[in-house]
């Protein structure tokens, strides 16, 4: 007897199941919540619809059946170690990932990686057509997978199908270099409304459309022959209801205390949370904080840098030499200025759990936050939502998309080291009713505009067909 797997009328599509199998030391399989803000975003989102979440177990060659965690069903697409190599770390993370974040790194344009990027979005999407219901609303998400919207279509035409991209969307100048520009366009093109973080992102996709294939566009809508596609922007935010419980949440609130007795008390705990990442400005940050030193506008004792980097992309080229690089210059700058047993940064190569990263949140007089382009940040906004105190300071590039939000942070140009340096001397020794001032206003859009807010918006756009109201 055939058994009819289960179908059903929300899915959503992302390169990476909410969890990694990983083994530990016992060659015991477990699960672990997988890096990054796609999924710190969707995951409450899952959890309150009841829906399948396709995607990839984060580790080569392995064959599972669907399965339950964390609340949510989990439908795994398995990738071969080869699909690992050429189309996540290849053409997603060394062609896609620099291009589109500003060409900060150089993209390798390789037709073996498009090809290999092709074959998975096309499981992907006949994955994503196996686990929906007719009619089924399906949303697929970011840059690894944007072939899929119209492979999905062609499969099946009669899902609703939305696709947002969690990183910018570059201009024409930049995404002109790519080989294969108009199958990317097309491949979004499959969607009812692709979603953008920004306005910018949105604007750039319609104008692209326009331009490589030969459509016709108005304000946030490109025509096709028979249906049109709504392009717009919907700004992802955070999980304000479980920060602002973790906050509150006494042993938390101890646990900062003891971090910072831990550090010894200095008179400013600086704070960078990071997947470890070039485009995250990590490099920058410490090499402003360290001239600050240099420049003896602050000795050891009166400031602690806590950089925490959680291990991301290792085998792809670029992620070693970075990492071989700020290691290199933590080494420096302790060597240069810390005092016995008092380092005045400290790096941890590691990831933690969402109570000791709040309770670092807490800890810190100034959260730094200085990508040389990102699409949102949300390290920027869980600080913000945090500090319910209004004794915190946010440093933030302009160059995150949190920027448009967050007006009241100090706000700074990574690439300038003298001028970060300079805001970041202010933010340590802002008073506190100018702290307060700055935070009450970024919170009080982070908390009007969380991330269940963030999915509404998108979904209702998605199934009503039009665009969310300006
Ligand atoms: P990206 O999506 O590029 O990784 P974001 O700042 O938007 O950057 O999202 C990162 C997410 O990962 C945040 O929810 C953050 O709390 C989480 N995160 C980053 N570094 C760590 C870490 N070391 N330990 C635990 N969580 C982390
Ligand atoms: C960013 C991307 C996500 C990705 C995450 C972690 O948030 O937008 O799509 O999942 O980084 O990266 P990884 O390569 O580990 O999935």
């Amino acid at each position: 007897m055939v058994i009819e797997s289960k179908k059903s009328e929300f899915v959503v599509v992302a390169n990476r199941l909410p969890v990694d199998r990983v083994t530990d030391e016992d060659g015991e399989a477990t699960w672990r919540r997988s890096p990054g803000g796609l999924v710190t975003a969707i995951v409450p989102v899952m959890q309150r619809r009841e829906g399948a979440w396709v995607g990839w177990v984060g580790s080569p060659d392995e064959e599972l059946e669907p399965f339950e965690a964390e609340g949510m069903s989990l439908v795994p697409v398995s990738l071969s170690s080869r699909d690992v190599e050429l189309y996540y770390e290849g053409f997603s993370n060394a062609t896609l990932w620099p291009l589109y974040h500003d060409v900060i790194a150089r993209p390798i344009y390789r037709r073996s990686l498009w090809e290999a990027y092709e074959r998975v979005n096309q499981r992907f999407a006949r994955a994503a057509a196996e686990a929906a219901a007719e009619g089924a609303v399906v949303w697929v998400q970011d840059y690894q997978l944007q072939l899929v919207p119209k492979m999905l279509r062609e499969l099946r035409p009669d899902l609703r199908i939305g696709f947002f991209l969690h990183i910018p969307f570059p201009p024409m100048e930049l995404f002109q270099q790519l080989p294969w520009r108009r199958e990317i366009l097309e491949g979004l093109l499959g969607a009812d409304l692709v979603g953008f973080q920004s306005r910018d992102g949105a604007s750039n996709f319609v104008r692209l459309s326009r331009r490589f294939c030969d459509l016709k566009t108005q304000g946030h809508e490109v025509m096709l022959d028979d249906r049109t596609v709504q392009a717009d922007h919907f700004p992802i935010s955070v999980d304000v209801n479980e920060l602002v419980t973790l906050a509150g949440d006494e042993s938390v609130q101890q646990r900062a205390v003891q971090i910072r007795e831990e550090l010894g008390n200095p008179a400013s705990m600086l704070l960078g949370v990071d997947r470890l990442d070039y485009t995250k400005g990590i490099q920058q940050r410490l090499q402003a904080f360290t001239e600050l030193f240099e420049d003896r506008r602050v000795k050891s004792g009166d400031a602690v840098f806590v950089q925490v980097a959680t291990p991301s992309r290792e085998r792809v080229e670029e992620y070693r030499i970075l990492r071989d690089e700020i290691e290199l210059q933590v080494g420096r700058a302790n060597g240069m200025y810390a005092e016995l047993g008092a380092p005045i940064i400290n790096y941890l190569h590691t990831s933690y759990s969402r109570k000791e990263l709040v309770a670092l949140y807490l800890a810190a007089d100034v959260m730094v936050v200085t990508p040389l382009r990102d699409g949102m940040n949300l390290v920027a906004k869980e600080y913000v939502a945090s500090r319910a105190d209004l004794r915190g300071a946010l440093l933030l590039s302009e160059f995150a998309g949190a920027a448009n939000e967050l007006q009241r942070a100090y706000m700074i140009n990574p690439y300038d080291i003298g001028g970060t340096k300079q805001r970041m001397y202010e933010a340590m020794h802002a008073g506190p009713v100018e702290r307060a001032r700055r935070m009450r206003s970024m919170r009080r859009r982070v908390l009007e505009h969380d991330v269940d807010l963030w999915a509404k918006e998108f979904l209702d756009a998605l199934e009503s067909g039009r665009s969310k109201p300006e």
